[in-house]
């Protein structure tokens, strides 16, 4: 598909993703990930909540013919309408899992992914982070959704940052909400990974 069929075919999902309810990442959001990818050039990058595939859609976009977006949903119903959505806009980038990211992230390789996106259970979010540490590459980028209105729900994730010194940087983007960047190498040099 060309890059203006994308547009289209993304302006009708997000209609329909409002329509129905589903938490798709702000057009803001996903233009300011698209920007670090376009950047980063990454090879492999990980999304963990894949809902309808309209973020997946976006990234896929911008990765390069070579690069691979591993996307992992575990609502049967969501997984199956993002590989149609996936298919029907010819993507050949995406690697699409159906599963729990608690249990599918370890069975991933290790030392693999250059940008990691979290945007699942916000509750769930430290342990998303943690069990995806060891997957990454040590200049990969980590990219969290909601963290400034979610804050309540991802107490846990804030207080390990803060008691481990990681640092971490968050970008109002959209009027809703921010976007937390963390780069792997800040959490390298703290004493948490190199006690592990
Ligand atoms: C905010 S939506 C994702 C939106 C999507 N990234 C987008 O912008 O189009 C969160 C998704 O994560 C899924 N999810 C929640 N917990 C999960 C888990 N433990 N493993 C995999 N998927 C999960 C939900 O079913 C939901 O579809």
């Amino acid at each position: 598909m060309t890059n203006q069929l994308i547009e289209t075919y993304l302006k009708k999902l997000k209609t329909s993703g409002i329509e129905r309810h589903i938490p798709n990442i702000s057009v803001e959001n996903a233009e300011f990930i698209k920007g670090i990818i376009r950047d980063k050039n990454p090879k492999r990058m990980l999304e963990i909540g894949t809902a309808n595939g309209y973020s997946g859609i976006h990234f896929s976009s911008i990765l390069s013919e070579w690069s691979i977006l591993t996307t992992i949903e575990y609502a049967w119903n969501a997984h199956i309408e993002a590989v149609e959505h996936f298919k029907e806009c010819k993507i050949k980038n995406i690697i699409s899992i159906w599963g729990d990211a608690k249990m599918v992230i370890p069975t991933l390789s290790d030392n693999y992914f250059d940008v990691v996106y979290i945007d699942a259970m916000k509750r769930e979010y430290l342990d998303y982070l943690l069990l995806s540490l060891p997957k990454m590459t040590k200049d990969a980028i980590i990219i969290i959704d909601d963290v400034i209105k979610f804050r309540d729900k991802m107490t846990n994730l804030y207080e390990f940052l803060d008691r481990n010194g990681i640092e971490y940087n968050i970008c109002s983007t959209d009027p809703d909400d921010g976007i937390m960047i963390i780069n792997f190498s800040d959490i390298w040099k703290t004493q948490f990974l190199q006690d592990r």
